[in-house]
């Protein structure tokens, strides 16, 4: 261990829970005791730091974790830590603990937290892992829990298809993604969905009626359309009864899938994502980088400097939309 290497190494997860966060946690504590480095677990985010909510992992610790959705050190999104007072107390548990690296599992909001400790206390030193369901981190490809988030929704779509060809009627299925149609684009595909509404286009209901009676001209008798929370006109309910008030022949429903993607056994992709991004981060850290987010570029390891590793600008894969307008005819 070189001399800048940190004494105690904190792990915490931080904003929305996502699958895969646990075998993410079992990673960083591995990799860091195989180091020698003591391991504490920050609970609740920001909010168990500033309250000095901690305890000691080790290996053992973190057995029977893995195929575990939520996260053992349970998670908050924290506005006490904006305050000065708050970085100050968070500051005050960390030097008192003797940690001087922090492994930060969350968000963009996560990231930008972690920039604020820092500027205040250069001495720590933080790495981020991309974890969120919504796939909008950019400079990384995929963020911990999205694979298994788009699983359980497309099984959902699945379901919903078997009712609605039952009764040929027309589903209009909200997903997760307050400011990302990631989840929607993704689990549209490969749920064979009509239509996918995305907060990134304008949704124009002329033309998703035009596209539902072409489909019903084709001999469709259901439909599925996929609506993104984040959809400008203000969800599923919303689209749903401005197409009914257009075609009040079709036999609508709405259903809001909610939380129930956020939790659940990670995927084999989330459980893989998470071991990597883990021990990478721990190695990150003995090297002494720090102060960016480890991601993963074409199947790469890659750095993201907290700066840049912020709510993605990226548009969508356009070719994933162009490809489900062609296959859902
Ligand atoms: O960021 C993940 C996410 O699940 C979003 O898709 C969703 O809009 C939001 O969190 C919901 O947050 P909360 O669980 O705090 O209501």
């Amino acid at each position: 261990m070189s001399t800048t290497s940190p004494q105690s190494l904190a792990v915490f997860t931080s904003g929305g829970d996502a699958p895969g966060m646990n075998a993410c946690i079992r990673a960083v504590v591995r990799t860091a005791r195989m180091h020698q480095l003591n391991v504490v677990g920050i609970r609740r985010g920001y909010e168990g730091m500033i309250d000095g909510d901690t305890v000691f992992l080790d290996e053992r610790s973190v057995s029977n974790i893995i195929q575990r959705g939520g996260t053992m050190l349970k998670t908050a999104r924290s506005a006490r830590f904006m305050t000065d007072q708050g970085l100050d107390s968070a500051a005050a548990v960390l030097r008192n603990l003797n940690v001087s690296g922090v492994v930060a599992i969350g968000g963009d909001g996560t990231f930008k937290g972690a920039r604020a400790f820092t500027s205040r206390f250069p001495e720590f030193r933080f790495i981020g892992i991309p974890g969120t369901i919504d796939n909008d981190i950019s400079g990384t490809d995929f963020t911990l829990g999205f694979d298994t988030a788009l699983n359980t929704v497309v099984e959902a779509i699945d379901k919903i298809r078997d009712t609605a060809a039952s009764h040929d009627r027309c589903f209009f299925i909200e997903v997760m993604g307050r400011d990302s149609g990631c989840i929607a684009l993704w689990s549209g595909l490969a749920g064979g969905a009509e239509e996918i509404l995305l907060p990134e286009r304008n949704t124009n209901v002329d033309d998703l009626v035009a596209l539902l009676r072409k489909g019903s001209s084709l001999g469709k008798s259901s439909s599925i359309v996929i609506v993104a929370e984040g959809e400008q006109s203000g969800g599923a309910a919303e689209v749903a009864a401005a197409v009914r008030a257009r075609l009040p022949h079709v036999d609508t429903k709405v259903t809001v899938l909610g939380h129930v993607q956020r939790g659940g056994s990670p995927t084999v992709a989330d459980r893989i994502l998470g071991a990597k991004f883990g021990t990478w981060a721990v190695e990150a850290l003995l090297q002494n980088v720090h102060g960016a987010m480890v991601g993963v570029r074409d199947g790469k390891k890659c750095f993201i400097p907290f700066e840049h590793a912020v709510k993605s600008s990226e548009p969508l894969d356009p070719e994933l939309y162009r490809i489900n307008r062609i296959l859902a005819t």
